[in-house]
């Protein structure tokens, strides 16, 4: 038995199914994200597990525990939100104490408990403050602080970096990271930013109108994606349409021998070959193409060419040698290994 086992969790109104039936098991200390577009059935999957929403139909069993009969504040999580949801007329102190004095702890203990997870979270100079005369990192702290300090068993997180600027959310993230490996709490992050989902995660769920579509450690969700969805949500990715013959497969008078589970071979029907920017080099040979733009990065050069197949992302270490030229005509190449064959979902991000 897993430490969280969710079994064909179901969530609809009316006609709309939020959630269709999905099953995930979460070992003790992972760090997981539930990643996906708008709408798709995060938030409400979290809601379900910390007791907020109504389960439709299915399980949800926390250490051995079915969780159907358990009111919201005997399930022991922590939850952070996306607004912060913070007392304004309480200090930091009063704010994370909040949940402890609500279950009855007694002052000696709370002023400990307290002073240790503001410790955690870096805050201990900012006991006394207001939460308005904070900085929205500051206050992201302080909500963080007070879903640890009951010292859930599982910590839920619901896009709570998405309110703040991208040098801040970077340092955050990886205090988040930071803080759950010392702590070893189980985590659950609900975002739609696949870039905060693959740095943070041991395994990122990704999930697609209701249901989950793939689930893995990032590198390999990144690397070998299971359908057009998950190629590409996950990272820019190039994906063009393909025709697939027994092991061959054509993309305009270019041939690859796929076989295997490792390049998707198994699709059927029409497919798409998808492969990273960073897996494309310039070659003699190969898809032909034309530079439309070339942009420097600074580790990295990033080409954008209009190739026979379709708009083609290349990616060039800096300093990979001799680059081509906006404007310049060059071939396009890659192995059957850089490639994933998918089958077409016309609904997939461009
Ligand atoms: N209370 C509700 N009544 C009716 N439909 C709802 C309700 N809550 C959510 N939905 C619908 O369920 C689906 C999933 O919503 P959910 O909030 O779980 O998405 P999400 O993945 O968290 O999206 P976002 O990234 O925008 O937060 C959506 O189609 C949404 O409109
Ligand atoms: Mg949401």
């Amino acid at each position: 038995m897993s430490f969280l086992t969710i079994e064909r969790l179901t969530k609809t109104y009316d006609q709309i199914v939020a959630v269709g039936g999905i099953s995930l098991d979460i070992e003790q200390g992972e760090f997981i994200s539930l990643l996906g577009p708008s709408g798709c059935g995060k938030t409400t999957t979290l809601q379900m597990i910390a007791g907020f929403v109504e389960v439709t139909s299915g399980r949800i069993v926390l250490e051995g525990r079915d969780l159907a009969e358990v009111p919201p504040a005997k399930r022991g999580l922590g939850m952070v939100f996306q607004s912060y949801a913070l007392f304004p007329h309480m200090t930091v102190a009063q704010n994370v104490g909040f949940g402890l004095e609500m279950r009855k702890v007694g002052r000696a203990e709370r002023d400990r408990k307290v002073a240790a997870a503001l410790q955690l979270v870096g805050l201990s100079a900012m006991a006394d403050r207001y939460p308005r005369r904070m900085s929205g990192g500051q206050q992201q702290r302080v909500a963080l602080a007070r879903a640890l300090v009951i010292e859930p068993s599982l910590l839920l997180l619901d896009e709570p970096l998405s309110n703040l600027d991208a040098k801040l959310r970077d340092e955050m993230q990886g205090e988040l990271r930071d803080i759950q490996e010392r702590t070893g709490l189980t985590t659950i992050l609900v975002t739609h930013d696949q870039s905060e989902a693959m740095a943070l995660s041991d395994r990122v769920v990704v999930m697609n109108r209701g249901v989950i579509e793939q689930v893995g450690p990032p590198e390999a969700a990144y690397q070998t994606p299971s359908s057009h969805f998950v190629a590409s949500f996950l990272g820019r990715t190039n994906t063009l349409d393909g025709v697939r013959a027994g092991e061959t497969v054509t993309v305009r008078d270019q041939r690859w021998t796929v076989a295997g589970e490792g390049t998707g071979a198994g699709a059927a029907g029409p497919i798409v070959v998808a492969v990273r920017p960073e897996r494309v080099s310039f070659g003699a040979g190969g898809l032909r193409g034309v530079v439309r733009k070339r942009v420097f990065q600074g580790s990295q050069w990033f080409f954008d060419v209009e190739s026979e197949a379709g708009q083609v992302f290349v990616l060039a270490p800096n300093g990979s040698g001799a680059l081509p030229a906006t404007g310049e005509t060059v071939g396009l190449v890659w192995s059957a290994e850089d490639m994933r064959v998918l089958a077409r979902d016309e609904a997939a991000p461009r």
